[in-house]
């Protein structure tokens, strides 16, 4: 990373941390390497995400339902969906420094070091290499020693072998630890989906196309987590499967990729900053017969907030051979049975989060008027309204809870007493809070507080009575501002 991307991302590391978004994972012990808490404000911010993610997806339309499945399932679960198998990273260690690395990351970043020195013959050809090279142990190892890549700890190249290193979390289910007890938490939330397909048909009637979405934790032990909460061993995910008769499957592909890349946008993200990039072929998962990924541009360059698979019917069919039991939907018209293709958006709940907080992060002003401010959309705000006697006497406080407790009926809301209106005003942009309201003398005398916007900064007199409605329709207008400055 240069050292203004470290900057910018340093700054919202430690935003996170001081207002409560995200704190470091046991902490007090020293930490748990890349794993985070989501604080009071992260927390509702995550809520909102997912809460926005769940209204597309299932609330607003007829055709998704909504599922929770176990973490842990029978162990056939994952020998069936090829990630016993299939899941893994090819892995090697220095013998010197005792540091693992990803064998392959060892030579992309060789091919960065080329291209930033402008040596774009060399990069392009050594990544011909590497893509042949990929699934090969061997021939990556050969690939590392004719480079002459060096361990960056220890700067040695007395690599071992290469070995391929399963990224699902394994443990025991129950008092005993031998191989029949051996069981993995869920490296996707997306089986679960599978193997209730038939549940959820009968229970639900559903018919072609329909789909299934789901929100919640999944765990894979990676070689390589960091850049804040993007890539962490624990996160959650949201993901839908989408059934479909396998000849529509294409136009599906290309319609669920469109449909999530516009929710990022309704969502306010700079559309400069977000790509749709379809997965080469060496790219794709083992399931996979197409993928486009949402991408966006962070400070440490472009990265996936999201996958669009077309899985074809790879797990309906894996999981029938495996079980015995017919995963498969039964069209009367045409009386037969058929095992629909599967369209999978995919997300990562923790990385969109993080994304809106980058995208939102901005230095506006000079001096006394400078201010760091979150433009987040105001449904994605953990704090919507935050309200704010002038002064700590004369009945004003009273006057503010009283019309706190009216507002949180309808919104997110804060109350804030202390220091003098512009730090409050400040405290509230620095979390993204898009509205404000203070009660003074003359809310007192005629009803009437003023309503003071995040993004504009504009104060206007609003009548208590009609402040919902007013904030209601702000919220409804929203765009998204120009930013002023960096990130
Ligand atoms: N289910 C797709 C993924 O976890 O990336």
């Amino acid at each position: 990373m240069s050292k203004s991307t470290t900057a910018v991302m340093d700054k919202i590391v430690s935003l996170c941390k001081r207002r409560g978004f995200v704190f470091p994972a046991s902490e007090i012990y020293g930490g748990q390497g890349s794993t985070y808490d989501w604080g009071p404000l992260g927390v509702e911010l995550k809520r909102r995400v997912k809460e926005a993610w769940w209204r597309s997806m299932v609330y607003d339309r007829q055709d998704v339902v909504g599922l929770d499945s176990a973490i842990i399932q029978s162990p056939e679960v994952w020998r069936a969906s090829g990630h016993v198998d299939g899941f893994t990273d090819p892995l090697i260690d220095n013998k010197t420094s005792k540091q693992r690395y990803r064998a392959d990351h060892l030579v992309e970043a060789r091919i960065e070091k080329y291209r930033r020195q402008g040596k774009e013959e060399r990069a392009a050809a050594l990544q011909e290499k590497l893509t042949a090279a990929l699934g090969d142990n061997q021939a990556l190892r050969r690939l590392i020693l004719e480079e002459g890549i060096k361990c960056p700890v220890s700067g040695t190249d007395d690599w071992t072998e290469v070995r391929q290193f399963n990224l699902m979390f394994q443990t025991w289910v129950g008092p005993v630890q031998d191989s029949a007890a051996v069981a993995w938490l869920r490296p996707e939330t997306a089986q679960g989906i599978f193997i209730n397909f038939n549940n959820v048909v009968t229970a639900t009637r559903k018919k072609l196309p329909f789909g299934i979405a789901q929100i919640g934790k999944s765990f894979r032990n990676e070689i390589t987590p960091g850049n804040f909460v993007f890539r962490t061993r624990e996160f959650e995910q949201m993901e839908m499967e989408y059934f479909c008769r396998p000849e529509e499957a294409e136009r599906w592909f290309d319609y669920w990729q469109q449909e999530r890349f516009r929710w990022y946008l309704d969502l306010g993200v700079d559309p400069e900053k977000l790509r749709l990039r379809q997965h080469t072929s060496d790219e794709l998962a083992h399931y996979a017969a197409g993928c486009g990924d949402v991408e966006y541009l962070f400070p440490f360059g472009w990265s996936e907030l999201e996958g669009i698979a077309n899985r074809t019917d790879y797990d309906l069919k894996r999981h029938t051979e495996a079980s015995g039991v017919q995963l498969s939907w039964f069209d009367q018209e045409r009386n037969e049975h058929i095992v629909p293709y599967v369209i999978e958006p995919a997300a990562g709940c923790d990385r969109t989060a993080m994304t809106f907080l980058v995208d939102a992060y901005d230095e506006e002003g000079e001096g006394k008027d400078r201010r760091v401010v979150l433009h987040l959309h105001p449904r994605i705000a953990p704090v919507t309204v935050a309200v704010f006697p002038l002064v700590k006497k004369e009945g004003m406080p009273e006057k503010a809870a009283e019309i706190e407790q009216e507002l949180r009926r309808r919104f997110t809301t804060a109350i804030e007493l202390n220091q003098s209106i512009g730090r409050r005003y400040r405290r509230q942009d620095e979390i993204g809070t898009p509205f404000c309201v203070t009660v003074d003398g003359d809310t007192l005398a005629d009803d009437t507080v003023t309503l003071r916007e995040r993004d504009s900064m504009s104060q206007e007199r609003v009548p208590v009575s009609e402040l919902a409605g007013v904030i209601d329709q702000r919220i409804a207008d929203w765009r998204r501002p120009e930013k002023a400055s960096v990130a």
